[in-house]
């Protein structure tokens, strides 16, 4: 059985009055000592899946298993020991207290779980060690670089010495040598009795992780045939959220585009006619459908993969119309 096991992890939030789903049936299994790099472009919902592992944010959906706990349903004191004593989160800024010094930020969490002040302090001094800061302990943040901050966070990721480790984008404001020891200390942490999950777009990343996950799999440019689709009216091409890799073009009927909004309405944007084609931006920039479609009639509709699309409505390119208030394009090849 994995050490970690997360299934069909789903997010959306309401984001301006509208549904935004971040995460989709996401999923991925790890073991116990691996160091593992979960990557993604900006905005793919990296955070967001930290935050559900954190147990800071409750998922819409799906099921986060670590060892024996099922994370998405512990609540109060359950879930305040997971926090404190199971994970232990280096965010993605460093977050530390400007007014204390490395020895005092460390030390903070150790005192506030109480922890009396001597063992605190002879643990803190362990930790600094650890992390490479012995000659730093009294030295303020806004005094030390950005290596020897994030390094600091580390040590106190680790004052209850968790046996998960989560690090947001850890090297993302660090130079080439900074990232070098901040790495080299995430992989070391990676042992036996402790799993260390770092979310990244870092690729240096990618080359010391024991395994490598994909937020967002990648659309393989495909060069397959378009697709014919037969709709009933009220029939779903996609759903606002949705990942596809196929642009539309109506042959026969009418195509409804619309809004779906957080308080369950929805929000007629346009109609297409045939001729007309739709949702062009989510496949071309590998990002999620901004609004949803459905057949208002009987329809008939081509899918094209985007290279197909391009080939045989070469005119579109540069024309997208997106005057509809979503990224979803709709026009007339
Ligand atoms: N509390 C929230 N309310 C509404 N939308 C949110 C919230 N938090 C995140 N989002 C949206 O969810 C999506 C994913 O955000 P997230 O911060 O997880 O991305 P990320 O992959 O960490 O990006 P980056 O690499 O830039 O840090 C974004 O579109 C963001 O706008
Ligand atoms: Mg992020």
């Amino acid at each position: 059985m994995a050490e970690l096991a997360v299934t069909d992890l789903t997010v959306e939030f309401d984001s301006g009055g509208y549904v935004t789903r971040p995460l989709d049936h996401f999923g991925f299994e790890a073991d116990d000592g691996e160091f593992v790099a979960v990557v993604g472009p900006s905005g793919c919902g990296k955070t967001t899946m930290l935050s559900c592992l954190a147990g800071l944010l409750t998922p819409t959906s799906g099921s986060i298993r670590f060892r024996d706990t099922e994370v998405t349903t512990l609540a109060g004191e359950a879930l305040g020991a997971y926090r404190r004593a199971t994970v232990g989160v280096v965010f993605q800024a460093f977050n530390l207290i400007s007014s204390l010094s490395a020895r005092g930020n460390v030390m903070a969490p150790l005192r506030l779980a109480g922890v009396p002040r001597r063992r605190a302090l002879a643990r803190t001094e362990e930790l600094l060690t650890l992390v490479g800061l012995e000659e730093r302990m009294g030295h303020l943040p806004g005094r030390m670089s950005g290596g020897q901050q994030q390094r600091v966070a580390i040590a106190r990721a680790l004052v209850h010495e968790p046996p998960l480790v989560l690090a947001d984008e850890p090297t993302a404001h660090l130079d080439h040598i900074q990232v070098e020891g901040v790495l080299r200390l995430l992989r070391e942490l990676a042992a036996p009795g402790r799993l260390v999950i770092v979310v990244t777009h870092d690729d240096r990343i990618t080359h010391i992780a024991d395994r490598v996950i994909e937020l967002v799999p990648k659309f393989a440019p495909s060069d397959r045939e378009p697709e014919q689709l037969v709709l009933a009216a009220g029939q779903l091409v996609f759903r606002q959220g949705d990942r596809g890799d196929l642009v539309y073009v109506v042959e026969e009927g009418e195509i409804e585009i619309y809004l779906e909004r957080s308080d369950g309405g929805t929000e007629r944007l346009t109609v297409i006619g045939p001729g007309g084609y739709f949702g062009e931006l989510g496949p071309t920039l590998n990002l999620p459908r901004s609004a949803s479609a459905r057949a208002s009639t009987a329809a008939r509709l081509t899918g094209y993969p985007v290279r197909a699309f391009r080939r045989r409505f070469p005119s579109t390119v540069g024309h997208a119309r997106s005057g509809t208030g979503a990224d979803l394009s709709a026009g007339t090849p």
